[in-house]
């Protein structure tokens, strides 16, 4: 629970009443839940992206103290308990998905309508894994759709080895593009792993001075404005954003002027049909969760200041109850 914003530290473990299920509800028992630069950025207000974002931040979440005292959307768990009206679930069923902007998923229950998105969670897939889907995965679906990537075009992910870019990766590949990742040294075996058709080591070579052009640019990590990412770009090319307000601006401007456009549409959007096509992709064994460290639920504080390194391969996941794999 936090009861202000601020950094890691306001965040404790406090025991609340047990959710009860309304009747089109299921109660799950969270075995695990992710820690994402969503959850940081709500958590402090999202006081390091300026004033303007601050406030709307606050206007969001609660003016002078959050509203939703518990942070956390992506988890897995089991159906604790269901509602009469509940006919996709039934107690023991083990599930996983996310509760968006709702948030509440740090906590060891949740309720969940049966509509919202949540799935069954797939065959084999550890309750670690599980949690780790959504939030790279929806976010990258949402971006790809938004830019219209299309089969045979080529994109450059930036930022390939964090959840988004992991999951960029290999929904780009899902989607049929040519895949150029852009990561570190030590991510470039596992972006390789995940399908990238090519990758550039940032620590050698900067990908807008290379020649090199793309249909589209997926900038998964916030670290490349539009404008240094244009000469990179083919003429009608789309430059995908996933944050800062300058993108928004810049989502307008270019989408009346200029034929390179900036593509930023938020807050996303996704339904539990996206949760579900994740979960198909798994099983076909076309897209996996990158974990790059798990921690018991008492040790939130020390996940958060991980994620907020901005260095994290891949997901961070908190652990509730026994998380043990299980089929
Ligand atoms: N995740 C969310 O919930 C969410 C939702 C909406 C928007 N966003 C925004 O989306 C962005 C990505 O979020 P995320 O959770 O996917 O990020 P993340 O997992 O925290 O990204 C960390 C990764 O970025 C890589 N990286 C760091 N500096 C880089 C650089 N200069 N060039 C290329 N890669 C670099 C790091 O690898 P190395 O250390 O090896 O470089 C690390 O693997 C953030 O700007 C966030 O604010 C996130």
């Amino acid at each position: 629970m936090y009861d202000r914003y601020g950094p890691p530290e306001v965040l404790h473990i406090e025991e609340v009443e047990r959710p009860v299920p309304k009747e089109d509800e299921i109660l799950v028992k969270i075995r695990a839940a992710a820690v994402t630069r969503a959850d940081c950025a709500t958590r402090e207000a999202n006081r390091r992206s300026g004033l303007a974002v601050s406030l709307i931040s606050r206007s969001i979440s609660g003016i002078r103290r959050p509203k939703q005292r518990i942070l956390g959307s992506e988890l897995a768990g089991e159906v604790e308990a269901a509602g009469v009206a509940v006919t996709e679930f039934a107690v023991g069923d083990q599930v996983f998905g996310t509760s968006g902007f709702r948030f509440g998923a740090h906590a060891e229950f949740i309720c969940m309508r049966e509509s919202a998105r949540v799935a069954s969670k797939p065959a084999g897939m550890s309750f670690e894994e599980a949690a780790a889907v959504c939030d790279g995965g929806l976010n990258a679906l949402w971006c790809l759709r938004q830019g219209d990537l299309r089969k045979r075009q080529r994109i450059l992910i930036n930022g390939a080895s964090g959840a988004i870019g992991t999951a960029g990766v290999q929904l780009a590949k899902h989607f049929e593009a040519d895949v150029t990742a852009v990561c570190s040294t030590k991510n470039i075996e596992l972006v390789k792993s995940l399908g990238a058709d090519k990758v550039i080591d940032y620590t050698r070579e900067d990908f807008t001075k290379n020649g090199q052009t793309y249909d589209v640019i997926f900038d998964a990590v916030g670290k490349h404005s539009f404008m240094r990412c244009r000469g990179s770009l083919e003429r009608g090319g789309r430059y995908l954003a996933t944050d800062g307000l300058r993108n928004l601006i810049l989502a307008l401007w270019t989408s009346r002027f200029g034929d390179k456009k900036v593509v930023f549409s938020i807050p996303p959007r996704y339904s539990k049909n996206d949760v579900l096509l994740l979960k198909d992709l798994i099983e076909a064994q076309k897209y996996r969760a990158v974990v790059d460290r798990s921690y018991p639920f008492a040790d939130v504080v020390e996940a958060t200041r991980y994620v907020e390194t901005e260095q994290k391969t891949g997901n961070v996941v908190l652990t509730m109850f026994d998380s043990a794999p299980q089929s």
